[in-house]
């Protein structure tokens, strides 16, 4: 089959009330950060993850700074983080001048390992707070982080930018933490082009992170400031975009599950998995991902600038299935890169459960996110397919 048209990784979706919401707040002149739209958004936000309190904001990465504000981070503290992740879940801990610790991942989620994290309270035991993201909508073993946390008395914040909708043991995605975040960039399962929500079952974080994100205005008729704040509130026509979407949350969810298990059995005969999931977690498949066996790795070598890869018959590498799906204008990507690999993350502190062994850095060089658009129609994901099993020949 021949591709016509861009095949993306995950683009948005529109939904006809999206442009009911907006257009009503600018008929009614609410354009600014305050307005129906908002309030029903968090109204809505509460209701889907069961948190008592949620604050709308620009985006995630706003939300997770406010969190680490409001966990108390300060500089100099230690702040343990997962490796495997975007830039954007750790960026907050060195706006605030404390140190990131990198938790390497476990392969039964790909997510934070609860023993490396064990480990990284024995030596850093002053860790104030842990930062667990939900990578590709896969729930970590968020119980067991959860309770390793408490015993330490350390804050959570759940990452669940990429994971709302995302069940574990039944429990909403961004739930979990102390503090949690969502985003709604333009690449998530829900999307307001931009916008992001803390959440939390604490009234006064929420009420204390609210006032922070709108510069930390004193409650008094003049402008009158006792602490620095930021300009981080959500607009209320994007907010408008946001609520618009969030009555197709779950059936986005049911389209990207579809995409998860025709990729599983189209593939299920070549030497790779796809990213793995637990019995007790229900993922909102918003990345479908393969993980290509060991000895079925043709060589592949990278560098900070560059990668060259050298094909084998019945073998294959993410750069292979990567380079011969762009070459037909379809879009894939590299597994995250781990944030200790990053120039900029160097010299931050990794815990790893072997320290002769990443398992992040494994995955890294052996994964590869598939396009995972909820519009892709099944014949164009047949192609894709039939393009990355060509790779193996
Ligand atoms: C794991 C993770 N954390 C944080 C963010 C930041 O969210 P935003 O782009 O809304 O700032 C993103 C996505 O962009 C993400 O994937």
């Amino acid at each position: 089959m021949e591709i016509s048209k861009r095949v993306w990784l995950s683009t948005p979706t529109y939904h006809e009330e999206e442009i009911e919401y907006i257009t009503k707040a600018i008929e009614t002149n609410w354009k600014s950060t305050v307005g129906e739209n908002i309030d029903e958004v968090e109204r809505l936000m509460c209701e889907k993850t069961g948190c008592k309190y949620s604050v709308a904001v620009t985006n995630g990465t706003a939300a997770l700074h406010l969190a680490v504000i409001e966990a108390g981070i300060g500089k100099g503290d230690y702040v343990l983080c997962s490796d495997m992740t975007f830039c954007a879940s750790v960026n907050p801990v060195i706006y605030e001048g404390a140190i990131p610790v990198l938790i390497d991942s476990e392969y039964d989620t790909w997510n934070m390992d609860p023993v490396a994290l064990e480990k990284a309270f024995k030596l850093y035991p002053s860790a104030k707070a842990v930062i667990c993201v939900n990578l590709y909508g896969t729930p970590s073993k968020l119980d067991e982080i959860r309770r390793i946390c408490d015993e330490h008395h350390a804050i959570l914040i759940e990452d669940a930018a990429e994971s709302f909708g995302a069940t574990f043991k039944g429990k909403q995605s961004g739930s979990f933490g102390h503090l949690n975040v969502i985003s709604f960039n333009g690449n998530k399962i829900i999307t307001g082009s931009a916008g992001g929500c803390f959440l939390t079952d604490d009234e006064q974080a929420a009420r204390h992170v609210r006032k922070l994100s709108t510069q930390a205005k004193e409650p008094v008729p003049w402008y009158q400031h006792k602490e620095i704040g930021y300009n981080y509130r959500i607009s209320n026509i994007i907010a408008g975009i946001i609520r618009g979407q969030l009555p197709y949350l779950e059936e986005h969810i049911a389209q990207k599950k579809a995409i998860y298990q025709r990729y599983q059995e189209g593939l299920s005969d070549l030497p790779l998995i796809m990213n793995p999931y637990t019995s007790d977690s229900k993922p909102n498949y918003w990345l479908s991902c393969i993980l290509i066996d060991e000895n079925a790795m043709c060589a592949q070598e990278r560098t900070d600038e560059e990668v060259t890869f050298r094909t084998e018959k019945g073998k294959s590498c993410p750069t292979e299935i990567y380079e011969t799906l762009q070459k037909l204008n379809i879009e894939s990507r590299p597994i995250w890169k781990p944030l200790h690999m990053q120039p900029i993350f160097a010299d931050c502190p990794v815990v790893s459960v072997d320290d002769a062994h990443s398992v992040c850095e494994d995955i890294f060089a052996r994964g590869l996110c598939l396009p995972s658009d909820n519009k892709m129609t099944p014949e164009t994901q047949e192609a894709v397919i039939q393009i990355i099993r060509s790779c193996f020949e």
